[in-house]
């Protein structure tokens, strides 16, 4: 059928998604799963009438200048969106959605497990043991941070950090605090005995560990400066499922060799998938592959949610996820 909207797929998706896509569009996947450079986004935007993004696609200001356009809405597989100038996608009348709520959850589990791995030295473990490094058990032996009863500062107080906050204290009976510039709905907060603090550098102060749920924004942009690694204490932890751009991760490096933190866990770079190679050598830093919503179950929720967007947009009905 020629009739149906026109879908450049950037990325390879999970196949109930692949399937979805094919039945209700004119989809063009990406079977080889190459991600597209700057003219293969231009040819995208020239030849279809959508084009389902990922993280890897940078759709800049000049990207989205291309010509003649022919896409009118971007649907963003994922919920950050911080690799889309919204502003160029609106000044040429592009819609962009994302795909919120459906990985809520995931993104939590995936925060708390950086943490206790970071708390409890899981990587460090797992090396030994597989490196045949092990000698057994002994009373003193990759001594790690206690968790449970600790204070735990979230940056942001948005869905994925009240997941977390969940997951903290009334599983690990940790004390919330945290700080967001938009103060969340107060049901939203029921039952977590979370204390919002009046700055980031207040909740830096106090926390035993510190995570990171702010989008990605020229105001966040590292945020998690020098000055403030500072404010930190030397016995807490960071934690980092937001965006690598929140992070200076420079300054992360200086203040892990001054030890003047006790660990990192980061899920998500400054440079993807480029790691700041002094990172790599410290054992008392946790590195995930930007993991966050990595489960069959989310990242197919997350394809069906961006085809919805999709579905409805072509249909002439508002999508739900419309960020721009
Ligand atoms: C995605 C994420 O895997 O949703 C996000 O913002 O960081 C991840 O869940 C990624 O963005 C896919 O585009």
């Amino acid at each position: 059928m020629t009739d149906r909207p026109r879908v450049i797929v950037t990325r390879r998706l999970p196949a109930p998604v692949e399937e979805q896509l094919s039945h209700h569009f004119d989809a063009q996947l990406n079977l080889e799963d190459r991600p597209l450079d700057a003219a293969g986004l231009q040819q995208a935007l020239r030849m279809a009438d959508a084009v389902l993004c990922t993280v890897t696609d940078r759709l800049t200001a000049d990207v989205l200048g291309a010509e003649p356009l022919r896409a009118r809405i971007l649907a963003n597989f994922g919920v950050g969106f911080n690799h889309i100038d919204l502003k160029a996608a609106a000044a040429r009348g592009i819609v962009v959605t994302n795909t919120p709520e459906v990985l809520t959850e995931d993104t939590a589990d995936d925060a708390m497990m950086l943490l206790l791995m970071v708390a409890r030295r899981a990587g460090e473990g797992e090396r030994q043991v597989r490196s045949g490094g092990w000698t057994g058990w002994r009373p003193t032996h990759m001594l790690g941070t206690k968790v449970s009863g600790k204070t735990l500062g979230l940056i942001g107080m948005g869905r994925i950090a009240r997941a977390v906050a969940r997951r903290a204290a009334l599983g690990f009976g940790m004390r919330i605090v945290f700080h967001d510039p938009v103060t969340p709905p107060a049901e939203a907060l029921a039952g977590l005995g979370a204390t919002a603090l009046a700055s980031v550098d207040a909740v830096l102060r106090d926390a035993d560990f510190v995570s990171l749920h702010c989008p990605a924004t020229p105001e966040t942009r590292h945020l998690m400066d020098a000055r403030r690694l500072a404010l930190m204490k030397r016995s807490a932890f960071l934690v980092n499922t937001a965006r690598g751009d929140v992070v200076d991760e420079q300054a992360l490096v200086a203040a892990l060799q001054a030890r003047t933190i006790a660990g990192a866990a980061l899920d998500v770079y400054e440079r993807e998938p480029t790691v700041t190679p002094a990172l790599l050598a410290m054992d008392n830093v946790v590195l995930l592959p930007h993991l966050g919503s990595a489960t069959h179950e989310t990242r197919v929720a997350m394809g069906l949610r961006a085809i919805e967007n999709l579905s409805a947009f072509f249909a002439g009905t508002a999508p739900r996820d419309r960020v721009a």
